[in-house]
């Protein structure tokens, strides 16, 4: 987390390109959406998710809800059957979050869906959001643009209060019209809902406090089938050995020892681990400062998942 200088821009054509740009640096920035301010990134790459994590200070990985101009767009990612495709065409573009399954081979970084088989789906109705995925004619991932554990941002100088220093840019275009998170709703035997919004969707059964799906839930996470044993400063006999920096491995997060790409490649390393004809996983130290502490919050909770 570099400290930087953060500017507020009103929404206008040269304000747009400038985030556009920004967004396919890798760099995360924030734009209005009709439910709060959004911390935008390029999904399909995972150290530009990482540095939203980073610039919010979030001590965990929750998987993250990615934005498309349209339903083509979401189909591109997500299956849509017939049950999802009817809500998302009754209520797109508009504040309803989708969770379906993964298309294969959909291009979105596994930090995104924190290596779950599923992927939540949003077109936002804001036509600053709008112009932002047109402009970078990318699928954008979103929480709110915040700091970790404050309320949610409904105008640009929310999100200036929080978040000043740690990211390069906000796109103000007034305060926001709902201020109230999107509805989601998991579609896939029934429709859950997992987090209550602005639109009342009849049928979606509650997932309920203490659910497994309920936001935040770090049970939803993608968990291994295998032991595993962290703070590894070499493979043991039937261990595949995760390094990072100076530690190698069978696999490493960051050989240069960066906690963005290390962010970035932790689901995909995780999942190719557990692939592969092995007793256990191990996994080498990683320093327990900025993105560090997440990485650590998910491997902990891969570890404890076994015992
Ligand atoms: O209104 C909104 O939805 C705002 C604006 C910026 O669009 N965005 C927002 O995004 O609230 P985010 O990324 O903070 O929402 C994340 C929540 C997670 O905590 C989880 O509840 C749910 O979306 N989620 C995302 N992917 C999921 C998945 N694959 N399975 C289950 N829940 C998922
Ligand atoms: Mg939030």
């Amino acid at each position: 987390m570099t400290v930087q200088d953060t500017r507020v821009r009103p929404f206008d054509e040269a304000a747009l390109a400038e985030a556009a740009a920004l967004i396919l640096a890798g760099q995360p920035v924030a734009v209005p959406t009709e439910t709060v301010y959004g911390l935008a990134a390029d999904a399909t790459d995972g150290e530009a998710v990482a540095r939203i994590y980073a610039a919010k200070g979030r001590p965990s990985f929750n998987p993250l809800i990615v934005h498309v101009p349209d339903l083509a767009a979401a189909a591109a990612l997500g299956e849509f059957d017939g049950p999802a495709r009817e809500l998302a065409e009754r209520h797109w573009p508009g504040p309803l979050t989708l969770v379906v399954p993964l298309r294969a081979g959909a291009p979105v970084a596994s930090l995104v869906t924190a290596g779950l088989p599923t992927v939540a789906l949003r077109v936002p109705a804001h036509p600053a959001m709008q112009a932002l995925l047109m402009a970078t004619a990318t699928p954008l991932a979103a929480p709110s643009a915040n700091r970790s554990g404050r309320i949610s941002p409904t105008r640009a100088e929310h999100v200036l209060a929080s978040l000043a220093g740690r990211i390069p840019l906000i796109l103000d275009a007034g305060p926001t019209e709902r201020g109230l998170e999107s509805t989601i709703v998991a579609v896939g035997g029934g429709l859950r809902l997992l987090r209550p919004g602005p639109i009342d969707i009849p049928g979606a059964v509650p997932a309920g406090a203490g659910a497994i799906e309920a936001p935040g839930m770090l049970g939803s996470h993608y968990a291994p089938t295998r032991p595993v044993r962290l703070h590894a400063g070499e493979r043991r006999a039937g261990e595949w050995l995760i390094g990072f920096g100076a530690v190698g491995g069978d696999d490493n997060l960051s050989p240069s020892g960066n906690l963005e790409e290390a962010a970035a490649n932790l689901f995909a390393a995780l999942h190719r681990a557990d692939a592969q004809p092995v007793r256990g996983i191990a996994v080498a130290a990683v320093p327990d400062h900025g993105l560090g502490q997440a990485i650590n919050d998910r491997l902990r909770r891969a570890a404890a998942d076994r015992e």
